[in-house]
């Protein structure tokens, strides 16, 4: 690959996905896109960016999502899953006594394993939480994952890794080498593609939000306009969890720690969820799939 063709294609992914790729991560993008140009009949990634300048739109989604990193796993860093058990929704409940509902939106659901598990905690709250509507959001920008997600199946593997066994016996039907999550499971759960860079306010307001092992792809900048858009849509007693290597600090002042619950956070009352702040309006139009 040419140095040209690695500015083209690192630019090209900054804007579509946000993934701030540093200079010298040739050998990534060899990795992940060799298999994709061998499969369209490609020399190699050369002749893929020039297919792609010449608009090659499915080729460059795929593109875009062979460069996503989807690692995921049930239960994944387990304690934001205890503070949602013991503190955020106990909390909530009290809360949202009058109205009966709770909303959770899964920021970047990859292949399900964050929001069935969430599922799983809210399935496991029992009576606290019978009768109560509530409603889990998966977003992601690739639809390969939420494809995958949707149909609820797990490998040997995959259900080996953070689930306890009670809930795989509890929650999922062995199909041949494969594990099916219950329908009830599956049924708590919507799936969406929403790319972060562009608007969401039309999801609505969330009272928990997960946004887990995606903002650590991002520039600051891209990350501190996410954090501010989020802080929009989260309920004013609502939550906000990021992963064990993210944070707000030195980013964004639209939130603050949740105290004593490490990976949580709830907006800043003293900024207040600043107005007007809007997506990126060169990467809203820049990505078209
Ligand atoms: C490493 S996985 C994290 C999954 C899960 N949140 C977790 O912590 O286990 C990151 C996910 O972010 C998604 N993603 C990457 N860029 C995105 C963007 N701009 N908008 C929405 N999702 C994005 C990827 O497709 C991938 O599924």
């Amino acid at each position: 690959m040419t140095p040209s063709d690695y500015e083209y294609l690192r630019k090209l992914l900054k804007e579509r996905s946000g993934l701030d790729l540093s200079a010298d991560k040739q050998y990534l993008v060899e990795s992940r896109l060799m298999p994709l140009a061998r499969k369209a009949g490609l020399g190699g990634i050369p002749e893929l960016a020039q297919k792609m300048k010449g608009g090659a739109a499915t080729l460059t989604s795929d593109v875009v999502e062979a460069m996503t990193t989807n690692e995921t796993f049930f239960f994944r860093d387990k304690i934001p899953f205890d503070h949602l058990k013991e503190a955020v929704l106990p909390a909530l409940i009290q809360a949202r006594a009058a109205r009966r509902s709770i909303r959770i939106w899964c920021a970047a659901s990859s292949t399900g394993q964050e929001p069935y598990s969430i599922a799983m905690v809210l399935k496991e709250m029992g009576a606290a939480l019978a009768g109560w509507r509530t409603e889990i959001v998966a977003t992601d920008l690739s639809l390969g994952v939420l494809e995958k997600s949707r149909a609820g199946m797990f490998s040997q593997f995959e259900v080996q890794r953070g689930l306890p066994i009670q809930l795989l016996v509890k929650y999922f039907t062995q199909q041949g080498e494969l594990w099916q999550l219950n329908a009830d499971i599956r049924a708590m759960v919507q799936h969406k593609q929403l790319n972060l860079l562009q608007d969401f306010a039309h999801l609505g307001t969330f009272d928990i939000i997960f946004c887990r092992n995606v903002l650590i792809y991002f520039d600051q900048d891209t990350k501190a306009n996410i954090f501010d858009r989020v802080a929009k849509i989260l309920e004013p007693d609502g939550v906000l969890a990021l992963g064990a290597a993210e944070s707000v600090v030195g980013i964004s002042d639209a939130f603050k720690p949740y105290p004593d619950r490490r990976g949580l956070y709830r907006t800043n009352p003293v900024r207040g969820a600043q107005s007007g702040v809007a997506a990126f309006p060169f990467r809203a139009t820049a990505f078209a799939r």
